[in-house]
């Protein structure tokens, strides 16, 4: 199988490029050897490399730049899913996209099916429902995995940062009113080796919206004292107290939604992939 991943230094394409290289030949792109801004050379890769399926784990995932930089966010989380589905359709190549929990408002006060209706509260939130439906529109076969909560050690993410606080703050304030799925991308990762596995006739049949994520869901609050508890290198913590906070307590650019956190279960059903519980994939993720 011949695999085309964009966005392959990101928190999730660093972990699809070792997940997905038993399955066959990964052609690897990121912004140092491929800048997605140049649209005739995304075009020239595809034809060129002639994949059996395009990943995109590209983004443009700064949530609260997006608020000033809504023409770059549009451009990386619309235009360039249109532009994979528009020459993915031209070489036959199935697209695997990925979106977030950030469509929703989070009003709704228990995990989103698929079937409800997204209500972005931001430009980075729009710019990926944007990207969706460009997706959807698209010629091209696809799936759109919707995922929340993404993290990684390898890359800054909010467990990196959780465990850096704790080691230089005596007082911790997290908020507990965000409510979602923290996800380790490796989950997200093995899990699309898994779809691949299933073969293109199985992921035809079943093409479409899924949400994908850590199953359960917790507040940042609950994710940032699970981190702790589980932190290999506890004595070098200096952390006395963790206490909660609100949303409010930190003004930031973009409106997070509150409660956003995803019902995985048609996902789980419908392809027969089982997705841990967020805190036991956070466990594992803890001992590396
Ligand atoms: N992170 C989360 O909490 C979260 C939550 C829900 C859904 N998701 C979705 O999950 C997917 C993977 O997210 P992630 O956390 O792995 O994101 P990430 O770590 O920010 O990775 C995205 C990658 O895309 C690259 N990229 C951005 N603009 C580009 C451009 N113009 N040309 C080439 N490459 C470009 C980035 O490069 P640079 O870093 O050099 O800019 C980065 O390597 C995305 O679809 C995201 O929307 C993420």
């Amino acid at each position: 199988m011949k695999i085309l991943l964009f966005g392959a230094m990101g928190q999730l394409g660093t972990e699809l490029q070792t997940a997905l290289s038993p399955l066959g030949e990964v052609a690897g792109f990121d912004i140092h050897n491929l800048n997605l801004e140049n649209t005739d050379q995304v075009r020239d890769t595809i034809r060129t490399v002639h994949p059996d399926v395009i990943v995109n784990a590209s983004a443009y995932t700064a949530v609260d730049l997006a608020e000033t930089e809504a023409e770059k966010a549009l451009y990386v989380n619309r235009d360039i899913p249109a532009l994979f589905a528009e020459e993915a359709a031209k070489v036959d190549a199935f697209v695997i996209h990925y979106s977030t929990d950030y469509v929703f408002d989070g009003m709704k006060g228990s995990p989103y099916l698929e079937t409800d209706r997204p209500n972005p509260l931001g430009v980075y939130g729009s710019s990926k429902l944007a990207g969706e439906e460009a997706t959807r529109a698209g010629k091209a076969n696809h799936l759109i995995l919707r995922t929340a909560w993404v993290y990684s050690r390898n890359r800054n993410s909010f467990v990196t940062k959780v465990l850096e606080w704790a080691r230089k703050q005596e007082v911790l304030k997290v908020v507990d009113d965000q409510v979602s799925n923290p996800t380790w991308a490796r989950t997200l990762s093995e899990v699309t080796a898994q779809l691949l596995n299933k073969g293109f006739d199985c992921l035809i049949e079943r093409q479409g919206l899924y949400h994908v994520a850590g199953t359960g869901y917790g507040s940042r609050l609950d994710w940032a004292k699970k981190i702790l508890e589980l932190d290999l290198n506890k004595h070098e913590q200096i952390v006395r107290e963790i206490l909660p906070a609100l949303t409010s307590d930190f003004p930031t650019p973009a409106q997070r939604p509150l409660f956003s956190a995803l019902d995985c279960s048609l996902f789980q059903s419908t392809f027969d992939i089982p997705l841990p519980k967020w805190e036991h994939a956070l466990r594992t993720a803890m001992t590396e």
